[in-house]
């Protein structure tokens, strides 16, 4: 089995986002399956919020263009470090009207700039909300339902995810 083949969870068993809490993702394979598996709960993500923690370069971006394409959006993701802001209405989602919010606070001077973009008119119960250095909108982002924090040493890259409300909504589904 070649390294792309891999599963994608530490312990090597099939991945179930429910049941996630490191997964190894050191290939950009690795990270498309996680995105695939997060993808399948787009039912649930619709209306959270999800922060994704991580250094420069650790692969937020990565994953969210990812989750995007395995919701069907065929458009280019783009870095909204500049912009601060992407809107997306993949063609995929499983509820017509869900759209995916893709926020990078790097830039972000003052958590109260977040006013400016209008953030509170954009999130819906359609809109699923995923921020970047969520840490710089602190004090005025709405509170996560659950986490992602990436990481990168060596040639290891990994995802640490807190499902917080996920593991809830999942197992009333059970
Ligand atoms: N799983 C992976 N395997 C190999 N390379 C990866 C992986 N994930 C991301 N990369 C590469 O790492 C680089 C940085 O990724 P990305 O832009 O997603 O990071 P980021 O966490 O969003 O950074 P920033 O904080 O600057 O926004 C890109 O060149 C990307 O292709
Ligand atoms: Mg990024």
């Amino acid at each position: 089995m070649t390294a792309a083949e891999q599963p994608a969870t530490a312990a090597g068993q099939t991945p179930a986002v429910v049941d996630i809490s490191t997964v190894d993702i050191s290939t950009l394979a690795a990270t498309a399956r996680l995105a695939q598996t997060l993808a399948q709960q787009a039912s649930w993500l619709r209306g959270k919020v999800v922060y994704l923690y991580g250094d420069l370069g650790a692969g937020k971006t990565t994953l969210v263009r990812f989750l995007l394409q395995a919701l069907g959006e065929t458009g280019k993701v783009k870095s909204p470090t500049y912009g601060l802001m992407e809107c997306y209405q993949p063609a995929n989602c499983p509820q017509p009207g869900m759209k995916i919010l893709h926020l990078d606070l790097y830039r972000l001077q003052d958590p109260e700039e977040l006013e400016y973009l209008g953030l509170r008119d954009l999130l819906d119960a359609d809109t699923l909300l995923l921020v970047e250095w969520p840490q710089r909108g602190a004090g005025v982002l709405p509170a996560p339902d659950a986490t992602i924090r990436l990481s990168q040493a060596a040639d290891q890259r990994s995802a640490e995810i807190h499902p917080q409300a996920l593991a809830a909504a999942a197992s009333a589904r059970t």
